[in-house]
């Protein structure tokens, strides 16, 4: 019996995980096992609910202000004990938190196999994302498997160096999860709130972007709201209490806009394929957007998700206000332009990520 481990620890991964735990617990052959760093607390939790999947093991690391010294070091610390009692064969990390480095950190320290999933995305700058960009880059030099959701992010690993028997393109399990989670007959109070308006769905929540960025952003987004009366904005804030002052004090006070606690997975999906277009700093949303048809600009300086922008649903429109502003009120006002980005592209996978990436793995580990 191969024994096979889940480490996760923030929202997006454990919604990309979650699809992959239960598919591997289908397997025969195979003991697997997940452990929560708890990076997150509330949002790791609710989507764990949502998807059904109870940890084996929860280090509950978060702190009220935690910095990137205190999630590193408490991980590292803790999992040494994980791994050390429950020995696995395997160990599985996602993308490029600080729980996937620290984790994978762990593994290489305990000479314990690393797999990578949703490995090889880069913007080879290491200033942003920060810190993830530095995370998923010394991820790939650790990981014994690299499970690529793309080609483009395939050709990266292999332009780095890594032997091409290691890489696997497997699509995202983003998309797995979206297809159990979007329903034609959804309903929710704050889409019955936004009535017959066009509801942009907006997140903020990057590293790079606290402070003036994000004070950039939030103004551009007033002055558009309150120059736009159809115009509706929902904006699940993260529980990161910088970003909650500066949005209540920007955004709040406006009727047309809506500061919420975060969304549940359910709910934030199907708000996103009802929405009218998103604006966002997030990673995983890019991703799932262009599979809706959903027009994004990309509040960011640079993406690792370039083929989103090529399909055309993805725009980069990075921090300044003027950009955001303009960028914004184009999307609004010109039909053209937004039916050319609401083309639903899905370069992301079939659906059917967790499945192939649970072959190969039980392929190897035979
Ligand atoms: C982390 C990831 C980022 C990912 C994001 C998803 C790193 C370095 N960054 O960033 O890649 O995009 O998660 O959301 O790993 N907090 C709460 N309650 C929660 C979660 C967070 O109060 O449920 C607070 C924390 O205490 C902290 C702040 O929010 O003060 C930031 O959380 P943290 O995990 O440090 O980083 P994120 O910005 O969420
Ligand atoms: N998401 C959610 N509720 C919200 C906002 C986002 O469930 O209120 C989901 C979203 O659908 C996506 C993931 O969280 O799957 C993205 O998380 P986030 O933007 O925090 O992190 P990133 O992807 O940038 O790492």
């Amino acid at each position: 019996m191969k024994k096979i481990m889940l480490i996760f620890g923030t929202r997006p991964e454990a919604i990309k995980m979650c699809p992959l735990v239960r598919e591997l617990r289908c397997r025969e052959g195979t003991e697997v096992s997940v452990c929560v760093t708890g990076q997150h607390r509330d949002m790791l939790k609710r989507v764990l609910e949502a998807f059904g999947v109870i940890p084996d093991y929860d280090l509950s690391i978060m702190r009220e202000g935690q910095d990137l010294f205190d999630i590193t070091v408490n991980i590292l610390s803790r999992i040494k004990t994980v791994l050390s009692e429950a020995a696995p064969d395997i160990v599985l990390v996602h993308g490029d938190t600080s729980t996937a480095f620290a984790a994978a950190l762990d593994c290489f320290y305990a000479r314990i196999d690393v797999g990578h999933i949703e490995a090889g995305l880069r913007t080879y700058d290491l200033a942003s994302p920060y810190p993830e960009e530095f995370n998923r880059q010394a991820i790939s030099v650790i990981s014994k498997y690299n499970f690529a959701p793309t080609e483009a992010a395939r050709n990266n690993l292999l332009r780095e160096g890594r032997e091409s028997e290691s890489v696997f393109v497997t699509g995202n399990t983003a998309i797995d999860a979206l297809s159990t989670t979007v329903r034609a007959d959804f309903r929710h109070p704050l889409l019955e709130w936004a009535g017959g308006s066009r509801v942009v769905l907006l997140t903020a929540h990057r590293r790079e972007n606290l402070g003036e960025p994000m004070r950039n952003i939030f103004h551009a987004i007033r002055r558009v709201v309150e120059q736009r009366s159809d115009v509706r904005v929902i904006y699940p804030v993260h529980p990161n209490p910088e970003i909650r002052a500066m949005a209540r004090q920007i955004l709040g006070g406006c009727d047309r806009i809506r500061l919420s606690e975060p969304l549940d997975v359910i709910d934030f999906h199907n708000f996103l394929s009802r929405s009218f277009m998103v604006l966002t700093d997030s990673g995983g949303i890019q991703e799932e957007a262009p599979a809706l048809g959903k027009p994004v600009l990309v509040m960011r300086d640079t993406t690792e998700r370039g083929e989103g922008v090529s399909s055309g649903t993805l725009k980069l429109v990075g921090t300044a206000e003027e950009s955001v502003y303009r960028h914004f009120c184009r999307l609004l006002d010109n039909a053209e332009e937004y039916d050319a980005m609401a083309r639903a592209s899905n370069p992301y996978g079939d659906g059917h990520a967790a499945e192939r990436i649970a072959d190969i793995l039980c392929d190897k580990m035979k």
